[in-house]
């Protein structure tokens, strides 16, 4: 099995069994985002416990990318700190974004599969949607995140 191969099963098994995809009651902060585009809709729930996200978890409807990203991002970022999340944040949006990004793709995990995305402009904000979203948490935005 080649990496293109295992990135493409990463995102089939992330839609087909989205980790952490439930509401919170009780989350500390949350944010809607919205990809006008398509008329996509997700909502990202975050639980502190001094300043580490202690538990991550969405809700929503979208494409398979979107909710395979939406899923691979509550897996990595919870159990780190709000300041790790947002690091990790601006990585994954330069990996998403940027031809000439400096992201070393391997030490990022299962969220490397999402790397492939930057090939197809189109679908970019599908998995971008859900990054803006916790970030927009992460700064207690009220409004909707929109990805244009
Ligand atoms: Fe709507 Fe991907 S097509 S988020």
């Amino acid at each position: 099995m080649d990496l293109a191969d295992l990135y493409r099963d990463v995102i089939v098994d992330h839609n087909r069994k989205p980790r952490n995809f439930r509401p919170m009651p009780d989350a500390d902060r949350q944010a809607e985002g919205f990809n006008p585009l398509c008329g996509d809709r997700l909502t990202i729930y975050v639980k502190l416990k001094d300043d580490v996200i202690s538990d991550v978890s969405f809700q929503g409807s979208g494409c398979a990318i979107s909710v395979a990203s939406a899923s691979l991002l509550t897996e990595s970022v919870k159990g780190r700190s709000v300041a790790d999340a947002e690091r990790l944040f601006e990585t994954m949006h330069a990996m998403l974004t940027r031809d000439d990004a400096d992201v070393d793709v391997a030490s990022l995990g299962k969220l490397g599969a999402l790397s492939g995305v930057r090939a197809f402009p189109a679908r970019v904000k599908c998995a971008s949607l859900c990054w803006h979203t916790l970030d927009a948490a992460l700064h207690r935005q009220t409004e909707p995140v929109r990805t244009e």
